[in-house]
């Protein structure tokens, strides 16, 4: 992919339980809308443990992969099919670095600055390669979601 004319790319975004909870969903939503971006499907879920395990496999045995489990499972999510050209790196640079500590300094207008608060409770998540978005979406919201995504690579 990325050779061809791609009129969009699509990127899973996920607004965790902290932003949900602190209501910064509306202003999360203008400020993807406002950066050019399609919200092309949405959907509110609780995950449960063995759920947020399989989303966070590559994370497994990790130091904080426990931490992080709870956290996500702390409340229910909101997970965005975003779409534009070059929507995954697009969508990365939009929320910022991992820790929202170093957001708040090196990255003011992200939205990890906005409404997340450490390494671990940073309020969205971004999709980081074109194959994580293909997983991701089909997590949750099933194989027929990602076929534009692989469209380009027939
Ligand atoms: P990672 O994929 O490295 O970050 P990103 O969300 O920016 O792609 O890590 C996934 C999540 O794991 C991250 O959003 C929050 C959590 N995490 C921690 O709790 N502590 C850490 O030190 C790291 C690196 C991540
Ligand atoms: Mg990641």
């Amino acid at each position: 992919s990325g050779c061809g004319a791609v009129e969009g790319e699509r990127t899973l975004a996920m607004i965790k339980p902290d932003g949900l909870s602190g209501n910064y969903t509306e202003n999360i939503k203008a400020d993807i809308l406002g950066s050019g971006f399609r919200i092309i499907k949405e959907i509110q879920v609780q995950l449960d443990a063995e759920r947020a395990s399989l989303f966070y496999a590559e994370h497994s045995g990790r130091s904080f992969f426990d931490s992080l489990i709870k956290y996500i499972t702390s409340g229910p999510v909101l997970a965005m099919v975003l779409e534009k050209p070059d929507a995954i790196a697009q969508w990365r640079a939009l929320i910022g670095p991992t820790d929202a500590r170093k957001a708040k300094t090196s990255h003011p207008n992200s939205i990890r600055a906005m409404c997340g608060l450490d390494s671990e409770k940073n309020c969205v998540h971004g999709s980081d390669s074109l194959e994580s978005a293909a997983r991701e979406i089909s997590f949750f919201f099933g194989d027929a979601d990602s076929e534009t995504v692989e469209h380009d690579e027939l």
